[in-house]
């Protein structure tokens, strides 16, 4: 099981030299995808003109722009909650980036209360995130929020 209490605490140390949100999400994204067994992609989606616009990211070229609404990430932003889908081919509207993603868990990410953005990470296992994977990662999200710039 992943220690995301550790992961938390390297993204704060982190970001303490620099809580601009480029370097701090992009070395989140390096942090989780280094961290975390099966995974084919893990990075940012953020809000830009009313849609989600591609941010950093480990894995293979992702789809640049998601409405809201639209496919794990659009609906987890819209309606702010955290998703968790273990087969992503039953997920009514899922984008499929790379064809090889089975899984897939969405954290909304937030700032003054509106959601900014999301978390999202992709696995080639089916059901590969548990009730214990989401706890971890909403506590990692939490962390970002805390100590990220996104002025
Ligand atoms: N699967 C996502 C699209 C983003 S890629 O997985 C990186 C979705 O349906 O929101």
């Amino acid at each position: 099981m992943t220690d995301y209490n550790l992961l938390a605490e390297q993204i704060k140390a982190l970001a303490e030299d620099e809580p601009n949100y480029i370097p701090v999400l992009s070395n989140a994204s390096a942090i989780i995808y280094d961290a975390m067994e099966d995974l084919n992609w893990a990075g940012f989606y953020l809000m830009n003109n009313g849609s989600l616009l591609l941010g950093p990211f480990q894995g293979k070229v992702a789809c640049i722009r998601i409405a809201l609404g639209k496919g794990v990430c659009g609906t987890a932003a819209g309606n702010d909650e955290t998703l968790v889908v273990p087969n992503v081919h039953e997920f009514p509207g899922h984008i499929a980036c790379d064809s090889a993603s089975n899984s897939e868990i969405v954290v909304p990410i937030h700032k003054n209360g509106k959601v900014v953005g999301v978390l999202d990470i992709d696995s080639p296992k089916l059901d590969r995130f548990s009730e214990d994977d989401k706890i971890g990662l909403e506590k990692f999200v939490q962390m970002l929020e805390a100590v990220i710039s996104f002025d």
